[in-house]
């Protein structure tokens, strides 16, 4: 069997490789390199929304978990925001870095604890949770269940989350540029015939900051979570859209949206500034004609696969269906 690379989404640090309108983003990088870290923290859409949201939640005298701290930005928010005391919690060996940060910030109520979010234990219960876990299209990092783990575990009764819920849209492309992009290898570039690979674009799934004018107007939200209490990641999301014109749709564009706190929301929308998580691309590989007033079903479905997660798409009109998933364990 031909040996196939799944397409990785491990960690977040995404450096993305500009070509033409498209922006396919590189292999990412770890945690315990100072990149991913920088790019988070140059995200000042994200970070500031953090901040505002820290500032709202967190009231003076309250501890606070940072679960996944990273750098420690956002448990020296909470200790700025009067937090008593700051569990910081991280895997990756930037919790070294984090507690020189906190040192050298005069920092005196954060606790760096090295440690994994399935199993670290802390001294005590906390009234605020922070986390920065969201992936791409949410669930790619797969910190949700070790926050749950440790929400219901340590968060006391009444206690807040940062953020509170989060939900998951989808958007239609209706540009042609990137089916012509992954169509590349079935065009026999440099007279060599890359048939035997020459889909294996449509399976993986594309991160790209995707332009408000590739996309038809209407949207829609295919699943949400309330932090509170939610149980595990979803697995089968879905909705419907109805566009208001006749179009030819390329592919499925996600993203989502965090309420932080009852002010700040944070979105990852094509519609609002650009942030480091891009969107996600779920390509087809042939177009699917919409009629002006047709509904068109969408599903899409998370397949837990281990330290990345797959996913199926789909679109359904009357008439016709347009599918698409990424690679799995059996195919490898
Ligand atoms: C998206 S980064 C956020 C970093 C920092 N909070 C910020 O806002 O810049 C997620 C962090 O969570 C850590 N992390 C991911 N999964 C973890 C786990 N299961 N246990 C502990 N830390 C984890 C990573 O090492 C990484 O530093």
């Amino acid at each position: 069997m031909a040996q196939v690379r799944a397409h990785t989404i491990e960690e977040r640090g995404v450096r993305v490789a500009r070509t033409g309108r498209a922006a396919y983003a590189a292999p990412r990088m770890t945690y315990d390199t100072i990149r991913s870290h920088l790019e988070m923290l140059q995200d000042s859409v994200r970070t500031k929304a953090y901040r505002s949201a820290i500032q709202e939640v967190v009231r003076p005298g309250d501890r606070v978990l940072d679960f996944g701290c990273g750098t420690g930005v956002l448990s020296i928010f909470a200790e700025r925001a009067g937090a008593s005391r700051v569990y910081a919690v991280d895997r990756s060996r930037m919790i070294s870095a984090a507690k020189v940060i906190f040192a050298e910030n005069g920092c005196r109520n954060i606790e760096a604890m090295p440690g994994d979010g399935e199993q670290v234990q802390l001294p005590s219960e906390v009234d605020v949770i922070v986390s920065e876990w969201m992936g791409h299209f949410l669930f790619a990092e797969q910190m949700l269940e070790p926050l749950l783990r440790l929400r219901d575990e340590f968060l006391r009764k009444g206690g807040r989350m940062i953020p509170a819920s989060c939900s998951l849209h989808i958007g239609l492309v209706a540009t042609n540029t990137y089916l012509e992009e992954l169509s590349f290898l079935c065009t026999q570039p440099y007279g060599i015939d890359f048939s035997a690979v020459g889909d294996w674009p449509f399976r993986e799934v594309g991160m790209l900051r995707i332009a408000p004018t590739e996309l038809l107007p209407e949207t829609v939200c295919v699943g949400g979570l309330d932090l509170q209490t939610v149980t595990g990641t979803p697995r089968a999301l879905s909705g419907t859209i109805v566009s208001a014109k006749d179009a030819s749709v390329f592919g499925l564009c996600g993203w989502f949206d965090a309420q932080l706190s009852e002010s700040v929301k944070l979105s990852t929308s094509p519609f609002s500034p650009a942030t480091h998580w891009l969107q996600f691309h779920f390509p087809f590989d042939r177009p699917l004609d919409v009629r002006a007033g047709e509904p068109i079903e969408l599903e899409l479905e998370i397949l837990p696969m281990q330290g990345q997660s797959g996913y199926t798409w789909q679109a359904r009109t009357a008439n016709t269906v347009r599918k698409g998933r990424t690679w799995t364990q059996a195919d490898m």
